[in-house]
């Protein structure tokens, strides 16, 4: 337990330590990675390089201790950020090194000595916000290895098939090398790869969804080929993945995980919109209420450049055309002259809340959506401006979260 002092030194410094925010994680980076390097093997290079993560951890910290005295108001997304741990790996013995670091980082940017009441305070508020994740951690861990199977860690999976979805995102149908079971997992939910790419001196992991209904005996991700835009560079993993993985290959896997899934007990109609690469989860989401609850309504939207790079769109018809109760529409933003001689999508443009009032019978209903930020920022303000339920808008970011503000 923290004293009522301390608590008060955490809540009136969490606006100094925000406004050094961005100083004081790119510190704690510098700082984490110099001392232990092997920590390069965990994490994201590509968010490191465009400061997603240091905000996301930033922001994580500073909410947290915003509610020291009340952890358990904030434990949804201390479970959110403990798939993603879990998934990746992260261990208890994690949390000291990163305390450490973290303080450190606090002492050098804000020039104060290490037995600073301040400093003091953090070390302590930083133990028991740790506390809180191991603690919802250890239970991931020991669910993900015991239920039927599932394991912890990684598990080398062979790649079955690999199968083109378009112009850029490819499927890839995964087994394990074990020829054992594999875990059941929530329609929405991710797994980690690790990628061991010739060449590079760390691995790399990336987080994937499932693009596949649970229930098979394999897994399936579909990736799409990043290429480097606005500064970002080509993305390593998924071009690894696209240009050197075979069917035969073996790419080591953690169990399924990931918070944003679909309410499999609500039966009201559910409406899916995704934008891009992001119909993945969407589509294992799809594909699991019209197995297990055909009954229930549901409205597919999906947004896409143009026919080219629309992925799985003729699986995605078949479960329309075989279901009546399901409903899918396409929004192209420039389609090509073959497009517009298929004629087979239902609008030109963007997505935009008087098209979704036309299509979308109610706005009654339990709404997911995925895709690009300015994509996500887009359908959040509509629906906000249709007046959907807050309870009823989820949502996941590719990435670390960030906000739809
Ligand atoms: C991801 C917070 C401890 C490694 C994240 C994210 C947050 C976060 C907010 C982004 C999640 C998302 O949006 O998907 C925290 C907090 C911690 C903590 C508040 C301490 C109380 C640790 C530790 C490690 C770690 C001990 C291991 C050394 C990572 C990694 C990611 C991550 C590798 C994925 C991000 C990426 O590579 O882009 N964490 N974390 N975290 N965390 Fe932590």
């Amino acid at each position: 337990m923290l004293s009522p002092a301390t608590i008060d030194t955490i809540k009136s410094t969490v606006p100094v330590l925000e406004k050094h925010g961005t100083d004081i994680t790119k510190r704690f980076y510098e700082l984490l990675f110099s001392n232990h390097p092997e920590l390069l093997n965990v994490f994201n290079h590509a968010n490191q390089k465009q400061g997603r993560q240091q905000a996301a951890l930033a922001g994580a910290v500073y909410a947290a201790a915003q509610h020291i005295d009340n952890l358990e108001a904030i434990i949804p997304v201390v479970k959110m950020i403990g798939h993603k741990h879990r998934s990746l790996g992260i261990k208890a013995e994690h949390y000291p090194i990163v305390g450490r670091n973290l303080l450190a980082a606090i002492q050098d940017v804000l020039g104060l000595s290490a037995t600073d009441p301040v400093v003091l305070a953090w070390g302590e508020a930083y133990g028991v916000i740790a506390d809180a994740f191991i603690s919802v951690e250890a239970d991931m861990y020991e669910q993900a290895e015991h239920q039927e199977g599932g394991w912890a860690d990684f598990r080398p999976f062979r790649v079955e098939r690999k199968v083109k979805e378009s112009d850029e995102i490819v499927s890839f149908y995964l087994v394990p090398v074990d020829g054992k079971p594999i875990a059941a997992f929530d329609p929405g939910q991710y797994v980690s790869v690790k990628a061991e790419i010739p060449g590079e001196p760390n691995v790399h992991i990336r987080q994937y969804s499932l693009s596949v209904a649970p229930g098979q005996p394999y897994y399936r991700i579909s990736v799409k080929r990043e290429s480097g835009l606005s500064g970002r560079p080509d993305g390593k993993v998924s071009n690894y993945l696209h240009d050197s993985i075979e069917p035969g290959d073996v790419l080591p896997l953690s169990a399924p995980a990931g918070s944003f899934t679909l309410d499999g007990g609500d039966s009201r109609p559910v409406v899916l919109i995704s934008g891009g690469v992001g119909l993945t989860p969407l589509v294992s989401m799809l594909r699991h209420s019209a197995q297990t609850n055909p009954s229930r309504p549901v409205t597919i939207i999906h947004a896409a450049r143009n026919g080219d790079v629309h992925a799985l769109k003729e699986e995605v018809k078949h479960v329309a055309a075989a279901n009546s109760g399901i409903a899918a529409y396409w929004c192209y933003e420039q389609p090509t002259e073959q497009d517009k001689e298929l004629g087979e999508y239902d609008r030109e443009g963007r997505i935009d809340l008087n098209w979704l009032q036309q299509i979308v019978p109610s706005k009654q209903a339990s709404f997911y959506f995925c895709g690009p930020v300015p994509f996500m920022k887009a359908v959040n303000g509509a629906l906000r401006e249709w007046g959907v339920e807050e309870a009823d808008i989820h949502y996941e970011f590719f990435g670390p979260s960030g906000s739809l503000d």
